[in-house]
Protein backbone atom coordinates (compact mmCIF):
# COMPACT_ATOMS: atom_id res chain seq x y z
CA UNK A 1 0.00 0.00 0.00
CA UNK A 2 1.50 3.56 -0.67
CA UNK A 3 -0.79 6.50 0.51
CA UNK A 4 -1.63 9.36 -1.74
CA UNK A 5 0.49 12.12 0.84
CA UNK A 6 3.63 10.16 0.44
CA UNK A 7 3.43 10.72 -3.66
CA UNK A 8 2.46 14.51 -2.65
CA UNK A 9 -1.12 14.65 -3.62
CA UNK A 10 -4.22 15.70 -1.94
CA UNK A 11 -7.64 14.70 -1.91
CA UNK A 12 -10.59 16.98 -3.15
CA UNK A 13 -12.21 18.02 -0.32
CA UNK A 14 -10.63 21.48 0.08
CA UNK A 15 -10.27 22.36 -3.09
CA UNK A 16 -13.97 21.44 -3.90
CA UNK A 17 -14.98 23.84 -0.96
CA UNK A 18 -12.89 26.59 -2.05
CA UNK A 19 -14.33 26.37 -5.64
CA UNK A 20 -17.80 26.82 -4.06
CA UNK A 21 -16.62 29.68 -1.84
CA UNK A 22 -14.53 31.33 -4.94
CA UNK A 23 -17.67 30.66 -7.75
CA UNK A 24 -15.05 28.51 -10.12
CA UNK A 25 -14.76 24.44 -10.73
CA UNK A 26 -11.33 22.87 -10.85
CA UNK A 27 -10.57 20.80 -14.02
CA UNK A 28 -10.35 17.19 -14.27
CA UNK A 29 -8.69 16.36 -17.55
CA UNK A 30 -7.87 12.22 -18.53
CA UNK A 31 -5.05 11.45 -19.46
CA UNK A 32 -2.85 7.96 -20.24
CA UNK A 33 0.12 9.10 -21.38
CA UNK A 34 3.36 11.19 -20.52
CA UNK A 35 2.72 13.77 -23.09
CA UNK A 36 -1.18 14.52 -22.00
CA UNK A 37 0.64 14.67 -18.25
CA UNK A 38 3.06 17.09 -19.14
CA UNK A 39 0.57 19.18 -21.34
CA UNK A 40 -1.89 19.81 -18.32
CA UNK A 41 0.89 20.47 -16.00
CA UNK A 42 2.18 22.71 -17.65
CA UNK A 43 -0.93 24.29 -18.41
CA UNK A 44 -1.92 24.23 -14.66
CA UNK A 45 1.71 25.97 -13.66
CA UNK A 46 1.18 28.30 -16.00
CA UNK A 47 -2.01 29.52 -15.42
CA UNK A 48 -1.75 28.76 -11.39
CA UNK A 49 -4.81 26.57 -10.95
CA UNK A 50 -5.60 23.25 -9.39
CA UNK A 51 -6.17 19.87 -11.32
CA UNK A 52 -7.71 16.74 -11.37
CA UNK A 53 -5.72 14.42 -13.07
CA UNK A 54 -8.19 11.45 -14.13
CA UNK A 55 -7.66 7.70 -15.11
CA UNK A 56 -10.48 5.35 -16.27
CA UNK A 57 -10.03 1.84 -15.85
CA UNK A 58 -8.98 1.63 -19.37
CA UNK A 59 -6.52 4.55 -18.86
CA UNK A 60 -5.00 2.80 -16.17
CA UNK A 61 -4.88 -0.98 -17.85
CA UNK A 62 -2.95 1.20 -20.56
CA UNK A 63 -0.56 3.02 -18.53
CA UNK A 64 -0.16 0.06 -16.02
CA UNK A 65 -0.76 0.99 -12.33
CA UNK A 66 3.13 1.16 -11.34
CA UNK A 67 3.79 3.52 -14.20
CA UNK A 68 0.65 5.40 -13.18
CA UNK A 69 1.97 5.87 -9.43
CA UNK A 70 5.20 7.08 -10.77
CA UNK A 71 3.85 9.74 -13.51
CA UNK A 72 1.68 10.98 -10.31
CA UNK A 73 4.90 11.69 -8.36
CA UNK A 74 6.53 13.01 -11.13
CA UNK A 75 3.48 15.30 -12.23
CA UNK A 76 3.99 17.05 -8.40
CA UNK A 77 7.57 17.27 -8.83
CA UNK A 78 7.52 18.59 -12.22
CA UNK A 79 5.13 21.31 -11.09
CA UNK A 80 7.38 22.06 -8.13
CA UNK A 81 10.68 22.50 -10.75
CA UNK A 82 8.57 25.00 -12.63
CA UNK A 83 8.25 26.94 -9.92
CA UNK A 84 4.40 26.54 -8.73
CA UNK A 85 3.69 23.57 -6.63
CA UNK A 86 0.01 23.38 -7.70
CA UNK A 87 -2.51 21.30 -5.83
CA UNK A 88 -2.70 17.44 -7.59
CA UNK A 89 -5.53 14.98 -7.25
CA UNK A 90 -5.37 11.62 -9.10
CA UNK A 91 -8.83 10.64 -9.12
CA UNK A 92 -10.27 6.99 -10.84
CA UNK A 93 -13.05 8.33 -13.47
CA UNK A 94 -15.89 5.66 -13.81
CA UNK A 95 -14.48 2.70 -11.70
CA UNK A 96 -17.22 0.37 -11.91
CA UNK A 97 -16.61 -1.93 -8.55
CA UNK A 98 -15.38 -2.06 -5.17
CA UNK A 99 -12.13 -3.75 -6.24
CA UNK A 100 -11.17 -1.06 -8.67
CA UNK A 101 -11.69 1.43 -6.25
CA UNK A 102 -9.44 -0.11 -3.35
CA UNK A 103 -7.06 -1.19 -5.73
CA UNK A 104 -6.70 2.48 -6.58
CA UNK A 105 -6.74 3.82 -3.02
CA UNK A 106 -3.98 1.00 -2.50
CA UNK A 107 -2.00 2.66 -5.31
CA UNK A 108 -1.53 5.76 -4.62
CA UNK A 109 -5.26 7.45 -5.93
CA UNK A 110 -6.19 10.24 -3.60
CA UNK A 111 -9.74 10.36 -4.51
CA UNK A 112 -12.24 7.66 -6.41
CA UNK A 113 -15.45 7.38 -8.56
CA UNK A 114 -17.50 4.95 -8.36
CA UNK A 115 -20.12 5.19 -10.59
CA UNK A 116 -23.22 3.02 -9.87
CA UNK A 117 -25.65 5.02 -11.93
CA UNK A 118 -26.70 2.47 -14.14
CA UNK A 119 -27.32 0.20 -11.23
CA UNK A 120 -31.02 0.14 -9.28
CA UNK A 121 -31.13 3.32 -6.73
CA UNK A 122 -30.95 0.98 -3.88
CA UNK A 123 -28.07 -1.00 -5.59
CA UNK A 124 -26.36 2.50 -6.26
CA UNK A 125 -26.88 3.20 -2.57
CA UNK A 126 -24.83 -0.06 -1.20
CA UNK A 127 -22.14 0.58 -3.31
CA UNK A 128 -21.48 3.93 -2.96
CA UNK A 129 -21.54 3.24 0.83
CA UNK A 130 -19.08 0.35 0.79
CA UNK A 131 -16.86 2.76 -1.64
CA UNK A 132 -17.21 5.56 1.01
CA UNK A 133 -16.41 3.65 4.24
CA UNK A 134 -13.34 2.15 2.93
CA UNK A 135 -12.40 5.25 0.84
CA UNK A 136 -12.76 7.57 4.52
CA UNK A 137 -10.30 5.07 6.06
CA UNK A 138 -7.35 6.49 4.22
CA UNK A 139 -8.84 10.22 4.17
CA UNK A 140 -9.74 9.47 0.13
CA UNK A 141 -12.59 11.51 -1.37
CA UNK A 142 -15.32 10.03 -3.25
CA UNK A 143 -17.28 10.79 -5.78
CA UNK A 144 -20.83 9.15 -6.81
CA UNK A 145 -23.29 9.27 -9.94
CA UNK A 146 -27.52 10.00 -10.18
CA UNK A 147 -28.75 9.77 -13.49
CA UNK A 148 -27.44 8.75 -16.41
CA UNK A 149 -25.40 10.77 -19.63
CA UNK A 150 -25.65 9.77 -22.89
CA UNK A 151 -22.95 8.65 -24.93
CA UNK A 152 -19.64 5.89 -24.22
CA UNK A 153 -17.57 5.97 -21.26
CA UNK A 154 -15.53 2.79 -21.04
CA UNK A 155 -17.74 -0.19 -22.05
CA UNK A 156 -20.86 1.12 -20.85
CA UNK A 157 -23.15 3.33 -23.51
CA UNK A 158 -26.59 4.60 -22.88
CA UNK A 159 -27.67 5.63 -25.75
CA UNK A 160 -30.83 8.18 -23.88
CA UNK A 161 -29.72 11.02 -21.29
CA UNK A 162 -31.44 10.12 -17.93
CA UNK A 163 -31.97 13.04 -15.95
CA UNK A 164 -30.71 12.85 -12.60
CA UNK A 165 -34.20 13.29 -10.13
CA UNK A 166 -33.58 15.81 -7.73
CA UNK A 167 -35.51 14.51 -5.21
CA UNK A 168 -33.19 11.34 -5.03
CA UNK A 169 -30.64 13.97 -4.21
CA UNK A 170 -30.56 14.16 -0.27
CA UNK A 171 -31.32 10.77 0.84
CA UNK A 172 -28.23 9.58 -1.75
CA UNK A 173 -25.86 11.74 -0.38
CA UNK A 174 -27.22 11.35 3.42
CA UNK A 175 -27.18 7.65 3.75
CA UNK A 176 -23.78 7.10 1.16
CA UNK A 177 -21.69 9.90 3.05
CA UNK A 178 -20.05 10.71 -0.32
CA UNK A 179 -17.90 13.99 -0.79
CA UNK A 180 -18.94 14.78 -4.40
CA UNK A 181 -22.04 13.79 -7.06
CA UNK A 182 -21.82 13.80 -10.63
CA UNK A 183 -25.54 14.57 -12.29
CA UNK A 184 -26.77 14.27 -15.02
CA UNK A 185 -28.21 18.10 -16.91
CA UNK A 186 -28.04 17.13 -20.12
CA UNK A 187 -23.76 16.92 -21.07
CA UNK A 188 -22.65 13.59 -22.70
CA UNK A 189 -19.75 11.75 -23.33
CA UNK A 190 -17.42 11.63 -26.63
CA UNK A 191 -17.41 13.60 -29.67
CA UNK A 192 -21.10 13.16 -30.78
CA UNK A 193 -23.10 14.57 -28.02
CA UNK A 194 -26.30 15.42 -29.71
CA UNK A 195 -27.96 14.39 -32.83
CA UNK A 196 -28.99 17.94 -33.69
CA UNK A 197 -29.45 19.15 -38.05
CA UNK A 198 -27.27 21.28 -39.82
CA UNK A 199 -27.56 24.80 -38.24
CA UNK A 200 -29.35 23.85 -35.18
CA UNK A 201 -28.27 24.64 -31.68
CA UNK A 202 -27.61 21.44 -29.40
CA UNK A 203 -29.67 21.77 -26.45
CA UNK A 204 -29.12 23.82 -23.22
CA UNK A 205 -28.41 21.90 -20.60
CA UNK A 206 -31.46 22.04 -18.04
CA UNK A 207 -29.87 24.60 -15.06
CA UNK A 208 -33.54 24.33 -13.80
CA UNK A 209 -32.67 20.67 -12.25
CA UNK A 210 -29.43 22.15 -10.91
CA UNK A 211 -30.52 24.60 -9.37
CA UNK A 212 -32.96 22.36 -7.52
CA UNK A 213 -30.02 20.07 -6.78
CA UNK A 214 -28.58 22.65 -5.16
CA UNK A 215 -31.72 24.28 -3.24
CA UNK A 216 -31.97 20.57 -1.76
CA UNK A 217 -27.98 19.49 -1.22
CA UNK A 218 -26.81 23.50 -0.25
CA UNK A 219 -23.26 23.77 -0.68
CA UNK A 220 -22.62 20.43 -1.62
CA UNK A 221 -19.83 19.60 -4.92
CA UNK A 222 -21.52 18.82 -7.92
CA UNK A 223 -19.57 17.39 -10.96
CA UNK A 224 -20.80 17.64 -14.62
CA UNK A 225 -18.85 15.00 -16.76
CA UNK A 226 -18.89 14.82 -20.74
CA UNK A 227 -18.09 18.73 -20.60
CA UNK A 228 -16.29 18.50 -23.65
CA UNK A 229 -17.35 21.80 -26.54
CA UNK A 230 -15.64 19.49 -29.51
CA UNK A 231 -14.02 22.79 -30.60
CA UNK A 232 -15.61 22.69 -34.54
CA UNK A 233 -11.86 24.69 -36.02
CA UNK A 234 -10.23 21.45 -33.97
CA UNK A 235 -12.67 19.27 -36.13
CA UNK A 236 -11.94 21.00 -39.32
CA UNK A 237 -8.15 20.93 -38.94
CA UNK A 238 -8.75 16.77 -38.44
CA UNK A 239 -10.78 16.93 -41.27
CA UNK A 240 -8.65 19.05 -43.33
CA UNK A 241 -5.55 16.27 -42.91
CA UNK A 242 -7.16 13.35 -43.47
CA UNK A 243 -9.63 12.79 -40.67
CA UNK A 244 -13.47 11.55 -40.96
CA UNK A 245 -15.27 13.00 -38.44
CA UNK A 246 -18.55 13.74 -39.22
CA UNK A 247 -21.93 15.49 -36.92
CA UNK A 248 -19.30 16.15 -34.19
CA UNK A 249 -21.11 18.02 -31.73
CA UNK A 250 -20.37 19.29 -27.77
CA UNK A 251 -21.48 21.51 -25.25
CA UNK A 252 -21.41 25.32 -25.16
CA UNK A 253 -18.66 27.10 -23.48
CA UNK A 254 -21.00 29.75 -22.18
CA UNK A 255 -23.13 27.36 -20.79
CA UNK A 256 -20.12 25.58 -19.25
CA UNK A 257 -18.62 28.90 -17.79
CA UNK A 258 -22.54 29.57 -16.47
CA UNK A 259 -22.12 25.86 -14.71
CA UNK A 260 -18.85 26.52 -13.01
CA UNK A 261 -20.04 29.58 -11.00
CA UNK A 262 -22.45 27.14 -9.26
CA UNK A 263 -22.18 24.23 -7.37
CA UNK A 264 -20.51 22.80 -9.79
CA UNK A 265 -16.53 22.14 -8.63
CA UNK A 266 -15.48 20.06 -11.14
CA UNK A 267 -15.65 19.72 -14.53
CA UNK A 268 -14.62 16.80 -16.56
CA UNK A 269 -12.70 17.05 -20.33
CA UNK A 270 -11.91 14.20 -21.66
CA UNK A 271 -12.65 13.96 -25.41
CA UNK A 272 -11.18 18.17 -26.41
CA UNK A 273 -8.02 16.91 -25.49
CA UNK A 274 -8.30 13.34 -27.64
CA UNK A 275 -8.98 15.69 -30.65
CA UNK A 276 -6.97 18.61 -30.18
CA UNK A 277 -4.06 15.40 -30.52
CA UNK A 278 -5.64 14.04 -33.07
CA UNK A 279 -5.48 17.40 -35.04
CA UNK A 280 -1.71 18.28 -34.63
CA UNK A 281 -0.52 14.78 -35.37
CA UNK A 282 -2.24 14.47 -38.04
CA UNK A 283 -0.87 18.09 -39.42
CA UNK A 284 2.78 16.42 -39.32
CA UNK A 285 1.96 13.64 -40.70
CA UNK A 286 0.39 15.08 -43.64
CA UNK A 287 2.51 18.62 -44.38
CA UNK A 288 6.24 16.37 -43.39
CA UNK A 289 5.55 12.85 -44.15
CA UNK A 290 9.34 11.87 -44.16
CA UNK A 291 9.30 12.56 -40.10
CA UNK A 292 9.43 9.64 -38.61
CA UNK A 293 10.40 10.47 -34.95
CA UNK A 294 7.62 10.37 -32.39
CA UNK A 295 8.96 13.89 -30.92
CA UNK A 296 8.55 16.01 -33.56
CA UNK A 297 4.61 14.87 -33.82
CA UNK A 298 4.10 14.31 -30.27
CA UNK A 299 5.74 17.64 -29.53
CA UNK A 300 3.54 19.92 -31.47
CA UNK A 301 0.44 17.44 -30.18
CA UNK A 302 1.60 18.27 -26.29
CA UNK A 303 2.00 22.15 -27.82
CA UNK A 304 -1.44 21.76 -28.95
CA UNK A 305 -3.06 20.29 -25.48
CA UNK A 306 -1.70 23.14 -23.59
CA UNK A 307 -2.84 25.70 -25.34
CA UNK A 308 -6.54 23.99 -24.98
CA UNK A 309 -5.85 23.55 -20.98
CA UNK A 310 -4.74 26.82 -20.66
CA UNK A 311 -7.66 28.01 -22.53
CA UNK A 312 -10.22 26.03 -20.68
CA UNK A 313 -8.70 27.08 -17.36
CA UNK A 314 -8.65 30.68 -18.29
CA UNK A 315 -12.00 31.25 -20.15
CA UNK A 316 -14.18 28.29 -19.19
CA UNK A 317 -13.50 27.35 -15.36
CA UNK A 318 -11.95 29.95 -13.64
CA UNK A 319 -9.26 28.41 -12.14
CA UNK A 320 -6.49 30.54 -12.99
CA UNK A 321 -4.77 32.15 -9.76
CA UNK A 322 -6.10 29.23 -7.24
CA UNK A 323 -3.44 27.25 -6.63
O1 LIG B 1 -15.83 9.23 -19.58
C1 LIG B 1 -14.90 8.55 -19.97
C2 LIG B 1 -13.56 9.10 -20.28
O2 LIG B 1 -13.62 9.91 -21.43
C3 LIG B 1 -12.54 8.01 -20.36
O3 LIG B 1 -12.62 7.31 -21.55
O4 LIG B 1 -12.69 4.90 -20.86
O5 LIG B 1 -11.97 5.57 -23.17
O6 LIG B 1 -10.49 6.02 -21.20
P1 LIG B 1 -11.90 5.85 -21.71
P1 LIG C 1 -16.03 14.27 -22.59
O1 LIG C 1 -16.16 13.04 -23.44
O2 LIG C 1 -17.13 15.25 -22.90
O3 LIG C 1 -14.69 14.88 -22.66
O4 LIG C 1 -16.28 13.81 -21.05
C1 LIG C 1 -15.24 13.26 -20.29
C2 LIG C 1 -15.72 12.67 -19.03
O5 LIG C 1 -16.81 12.87 -18.56
C3 LIG C 1 -14.76 11.81 -18.30
O6 LIG C 1 -15.35 11.22 -17.20
ZN1 LIG D 1 -17.45 10.81 -17.42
Amino acid sequence: MIHYKELGLVNSRELFKKAMQGKYAIPAFNFNNMEQLQAIITACVETKSPVILQVSKGARQYANQTMLQYMAKGAVELSKEMGCAVPIVLHLDHGDSFELAKSCIETGFSSVMIDGSHLPYEENILLTKKVVEYAHQFDVTVEAELGVLAGIEDEISSEHTHYTKPEEVEDFVKRTNVDSLAISIGTSHGAFKFKTKAGELPPPLRFDILEEVERRIPGFAIVLHGASSVPQNIVAEINKYGGKLENTCGVSEEQLRKAAKSAVCKVNIDSDGRLAMTAAIRKVFIEKPSEFDPRKYLGPARDALTELYKHKILNVLGSNNRA
